[in-house]
């Protein structure tokens, strides 16, 4: 286990199409987790997908816990997603606030469907499949553009609303990024 490198936007690998996991269960598999674990933690991250670590292999973690400095944000369930699949529910979008350990010290509005369906494996092979809305589905969504090497600029369609983290929120703490 260890914390690992988190890979800035120009990286190649950041731009692949990540490859599936063909086997479960492996210690390969296991290390790859608790360093995205051990990585998350320590840039205090709201999500990590595997190609940010350098990685290109279809593996997220996301999750978000109560905290007194984000009064306001929803909790998101610690989860492990391998080879995962969305599936949107209606056509509802919503626009939000987002940042990126990839593209550190900025922030930028990209609009996501607002319901979605994932589902996946964890990473001993158990299924996922779970129903999200709101900021868990954002992140579930973020994540996943990862994999197909899509960072959250390539979404922004108003580049006014595109800055730098503390101008845009002096004084503010502004939440996590993914
Ligand atoms: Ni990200």
């Amino acid at each position: 286990m260890a914390i690992r490198e988190v890979l800035r936007m120009g990286s190649p690998v950041l731009a692949q199409v990540a490859r599936p996991v063909e086997r479960f269960g492996t210690p390969e598999l296991a290390r790859l987790v608790a360093d995205m674990q051990d990585t998350m933690a320590h840039e205090d991250g709201a999500g990590l997908a595997a190609p940010q670590i350098g990685e290109s292999v279809r593996v997220v973690i996301f999750g978000v816990t109560s905290n007194p400095r984000y009064p306001d944000a929803e909790e998101v369930p610690f989860t492990v997603l391998v080879n995962p699949a969305i599936t949107f529910l209606g056509d509802e979008v919503e626009e939000g606030w987002e940042g990126c350990l990839s593209v550190p010290g900025l922030r930028g509005v990209v609009a996501r469907r607002t319901r979605i369906r994932y589902t996946g494996f964890d990473e001993r092979g158990a299924p996922v499949d779970r129903l999200a809305e709101g900021f868990h589905a954002r992140v579930v969504q973020h994540e996943c553009d990862h994999l197909d090497g899509i960072l959250y600029p390539m979404r922004m369609t108003d580049m006014s609303r595109f800055g730098f983290t503390d101008v845009l929120f002096p004084g503010e703490d502004p939440g996590r990024d993914d």
